[in-house]
This record gives structure tokens, C-alpha cells and sequence, in this order.
């Protein structure tokens, strides 16, 4: 966080399935695996590319209670809010180390892009699978999640709001 970069309207993808572009979802995967991360987005990793990655077929260690999200590449994409429904829930970022805020974001979405082959994904989706995939498509739109928050008395360091879990774990 203070990283102009981190702030930038990420350029979308023009070109798929090619070896820059699966070498930066390697990147992506490398990078998110070894900070245990529930996501991650390009401009994460300096890159100015409209590119995430969401999802695992493990539990993750820092989100231990979380329904599972299939792991997913998804590029150049649009979120369409299904219904005005919000909740709030806590979120942290790697972005934003050490500190967990809670945030309001749609409770159901439909969204759309495109794998690093070029093939279309269309998917409705709610709770903690519509959550992440909102936090991790802000970062390409220069948000981090403080910004999206509204009460800043909930949002802290993660070994003070949550004791029990932060011991490890520097997010
Ligand atoms: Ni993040």
C-alpha cells in the first residue's frame, strides 16, 4: 500500500495463450502460494495487466472457516451486481500486510472474462466467492479494500482483532 502502481487502471489483456501471458500466471501462482494468499492480482506484482487469480483446492491456513473457491484465472473482467443485497465480512490483503478491515461488498454476482487461453467464463456467484473475486478484480481498478470500507473503527492489526490466528502469519 503507497505504491503508485497499486493505484493505476490496469490495461486489459489484447493477447492469450501466449508465453508472457502464462508466465505471468505462473508468477501470480508462485507468488500467492508462498504468502499463502486467498488471491492475487497483477498490479500486485507490479504488472499493469487486467490479470488475477482467486481460489485453491485447499483450505487456506488464513481463512480457515471459508467455503472453498475453485481456483480461477480471470482476465479482462466485468462484475455485475444480481440484487442492491450487501454484507460485510473481514478482509486482509497482501497488499496491505498485518491488518484486517471489515468490508461491505455485493452478497451475489455474475461475472464474466476470459482464461490465459481465451476462453470465456461466465459464472453467477455469492458470499465469500463473490467477495474475493470483487477484492481481487479491485486491484484492477486501483482499490484496495480501505477504500471501500465505511466504519473505521473495524478495521485493525490482525494480532490485535484477532489473536488466535495471527501468531504466524504477518497478514
Ligand atoms: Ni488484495
Amino acid at each position: 500500500m503507497g505504491d503508485a502502481r497499486l493505484l493505476r487502471t490496469a490495461q486489459p489483456v489484447t493477447a492469450f495463450d501466449t508465453d508472457a501471458l502464462h508466465q505471468l500466471v505462473q508468477d501470480l501462482l508462485d507468488t500467492m502460494r508462498a504468502a499463502q494468499g486467498a488471491g492475487l492480482a497483477a498490479p500486485q506484482i507490479g504488472v499493469d495487466q487486467q490479470v488475477v487469480f482467486f481460489g485453491s483446492n485447499e483450505r487456506n491456513p488464513r481463512y480457515p472457516d471459508r467455503p472453498l473457491v475453485p481456483p480461477t484465472v480471470l482476465i479482462n473482467p466485468v462484475i455485475t451486481p444480481l440484487s442492491d443485497e450487501e454484507a460485510s465480512d473481514w478482509e486482509g490483503c497482501l497488499s496491505v500486510p498485518g491488518m484486517r478491515g471489515l468490508v461491505p461488498r455485493w452478497q451475489k454476482i455474475r461475472y464474466t472474462g476470459f482464461d490465459q487461453y481465451g476462453d470465456a467464463i461466465d459464472r453467477v456467484a455469492e458470499g465469500f466467492h463473490a467477495r474475493v473475486v470483487q477484492h481481487e478484480c479491485d486491484h484492477l481498478w486501483g482499490k484496495l479494500y480501505p477504500m471501500r470500507m465505511r466504519d473505521f473503527t473495524q478495521f485493525g492489526f490482525t494480532e490485535v482483532l484477532f489473536p488466535d490466528i495471527s501468531a504466524a502469519e504477518d497478514d
